[in-house]
């Protein structure tokens, strides 16, 4: 894919400036994105880097309307030796077209998006900022035909943003407190639970909301049908660690495929660990805790890497696990996959790939 690059060069003084900043998650973003289009005439079409800016819409666009987006998150980790990488972006290219798939949106060539993210990433070297932050990168695309019948859009733009970023918890690798949401669900069997799309971020918000009025770091999903068997929490995959093995959901359509959680899993099998992928009840969670035999959870998604669940929240009543402490299984995914990402560990798997950064930007 030809991308024409019409915005080269950065502000240098504004990203050392921003680097700065406390950068909190996504409040920041780099000055350079990434956008091409699509129509059925011409397919995908004007890949370009340009200022970053804001878009001009129609008001009728559809995606304003019935929610037609899907979007990807990934990280550029700088390493101390200066070089970029990124983690598997090949499987954020495979999943934004299944995600694609799902909302009736039109596939992009799995190596065209690779190609777009690493492009515009060594663009971008000045505004990835050093362990343990990082620069996350939202591809997303939207319905752009202005039209007000219920029917897949014929028009798309594509688009990558960029943000530097801190942390996705302002404590950092620390145990949160999560709620088990008795009442309402994020997604369902059958539903877009486990495509990448706005609208499951939209459905989330008032469980969100109350469950942090009440003092919760996040919600803990329970399936839809039954309120019984543990999904996710907040935006990531979650897992156990029972008897010893590691549990998490089997995907069955209501659980976004998480890269994280996939790489972990690969990684405990490698290692030797037993892995059941099975659901596992509330009851049983709550039980095991109390009798010790769930001994560590954590969550696991590229903004929050993994997440150590110190608190489940059910029935109002708080089950601490493991004393409310930082689990071994958790801290070691934990430095495994961080070693990975910022270079500080060989990576046996060819996940991290290296990001060309153009003379002028090095
Ligand atoms: N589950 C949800 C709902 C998410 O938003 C994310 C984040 O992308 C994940 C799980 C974890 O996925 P990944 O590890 O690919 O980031
Ligand atoms: C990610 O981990 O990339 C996520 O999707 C979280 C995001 C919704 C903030």
């Amino acid at each position: 894919m030809e991308i024409a690059v019409r915005a080269a060069g950065t502000d240098v003084a504004k990203a050392r400036a921003t680097l700065e900043k406390d950068l909190g998650f996504g409040r920041y973003f780099a000055d350079r994105m990434f956008q091409m289009k699509f129509n059925e005439e011409r397919g995908w079409h004007d890949a370009e880097i340009i200022p970053y800016q804001a878009l001009q819409m129609d008001p009728a666009a559809m995606v304003l309307h019935y929610g037609q987006e899907i979007f990807e998150g990934q990280k550029a980790y700088r390493w101390d030796d200066g070089r970029i990488a990124m983690f598997r972006p090949d499987a954020n290219a495979a999943r934004m077209n299944r995600s694609a798939q799902r909302l009736c949106m039109p596939p992009i060539p799995p190596d065209d998006l690779v190609q777009a993210t690493l492009t515009l990433v060594g663009q971008l070297a000045e505004w990835i900022p050093s362990s343990p932050s990082t620069l996350y990168v939202r591809p997303t695309m939207i319905a752009s035909e202005a039209a007000l019948g219920v029917r897949p859009a014929k028009e798309y733009l594509y688009f990558i943003i960029c943000s530097p970023v801190g942390p996705y918890f302002p404590k950092g690798f620390a145990p949160v407190r999560v709620k088990a949401e008795p009442a309402y669900v994020r997604a369902v069997e059958g539903g877009t639970g486990d495509a990448k799309c706005g609208g499951n971020y939209a459905t989330s918000l008032l469980a969100q909301n109350i469950a942090k009025s009440e003092g919760f770091d996040a919600v803990l999903w329970l399936d839809a049908k039954e309120h019984r068997f543990v999904e996710e929490i907040g935006a990531m995959n979650i897992l156990f660690v029972v008897d010893g093995k590691l549990v998490t959901s089997p995907l069955h359509g209501s659980i976004l495929p998480g890269i994280t959680r996939d790489s972990i899993l690969r990684l405990a099998a490698d290692e030797g660990m037993k892995v059941h992928e099975r659901p596992l009840s509330i009851q049983e969670l709550t039980q095991g805790i109390e009798r010790g035999v769930v001994t560590e959870a954590f969550g696991a998604g590229t903004a929050a890497v993994v997440t150590p669940v110190g608190i489940v929240g059910w029935g109002g009543k708080d089950y601490a696990i493991s004393d409310n402490q930082v689990g071994p299984i958790t801290k070691h995914f934990y430095n495994v996959l961080t070693g990975f990402q910022y270079g500080k560990t060989k990576d046996p798997y060819g996940w991290v790939r290296t990001v060309e950064v153009p003379a002028r930007v090095a």
